[in-house]
């Protein structure tokens, strides 16, 4: 049986993950900055397998996607215990609706959102595509859309890389989680749309 995976966010990106996580037989339980209830035409949406839950219990999932602006992480820090929790954080680091950027000194966007869940082992995925490219079949031209993976712990990027192959898409892991500011916005890897042959 596949896991249960928890997102925390509902809106473009978090919704699209969960379209391919539920094809695919996982069971998700989605989150937003509300109470579960202003989430229940969402999850009507996405069908079988949805549960709209609070982040607290978003959270308790072994693996729990990050699907809220970069800033919002800072809030995450006392829902649950992040010791050891795998945490894939989609997020790019814009600070306004206008794109403006947060200025992160010489440090990767997600090694902040580590310092935000003390213990956890994140793993950035998912941030580099546009929803909508992200949305489509992974299988293309007899291949698979590349997800770029970066994080400090191997066993966290594999159990990661499983899930993404699972749902079709061909994971490359760009390293550690400082590696990442190739993918992360503004970086050379941002917004490519790679099919692995
Ligand atoms: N849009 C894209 O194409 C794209 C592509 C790659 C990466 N990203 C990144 O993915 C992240 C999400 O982008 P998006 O376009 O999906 O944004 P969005 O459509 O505005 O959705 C954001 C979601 O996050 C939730 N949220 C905000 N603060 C929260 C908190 N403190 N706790 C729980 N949930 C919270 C919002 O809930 P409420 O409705 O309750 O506020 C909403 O469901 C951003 O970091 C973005 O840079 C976006």
């Amino acid at each position: 049986m596949k896991k249960t995976i928890g997102i925390i966010g509902a809106g473009n990106i978090g919704k699209t993950i969960a379209v391919h996580l539920l094809k695919n037989g996982y069971t998700v339980n989605i989150s937003n900055s509300k109470l579960p209830e202003s989430l229940k035409e969402t999850v009507a949406r996405l069908g079988e397998g949805a549960t709209a839950v609070t982040a607290a219990e978003a959270a308790e999932a072994d693996i729990v996607i990050l699907a809220i602006p970069w800033l919002q992480a800072k809030t995450l820090t006392n829902i649950t215990d992040w010791k050891n929790k795998i945490v894939i954080d989609a997020s790019n680091h814009y600070i306004s609706p206008d794109f403006q950027m947060a200025d992160l000194g010489n440090r990767a966007s997600s090694e902040i959102v580590q310092e935000h869940l003390p213990g956890s082992r994140v793993v950035k995925a998912f941030n580099t595509l546009y929803f909508k490219i992200l949305a489509g079949n992974p299988v293309e031209a007899n291949g698979h859309r590349v997800l770029f993976i970066s994080g400090d712990d191997n066993e966290a990027k594999e159990q990661v890389s499983e899930m993404i192959k699972n749902i079709g898409f061909a994971p490359v892991d760009l390293g550690s989680l400082s590696a990442g500011k190739l993918q992360q916005a503004k970086g050379a890897l941002a917004l490519q749309n790679f099919i692995k042959l």
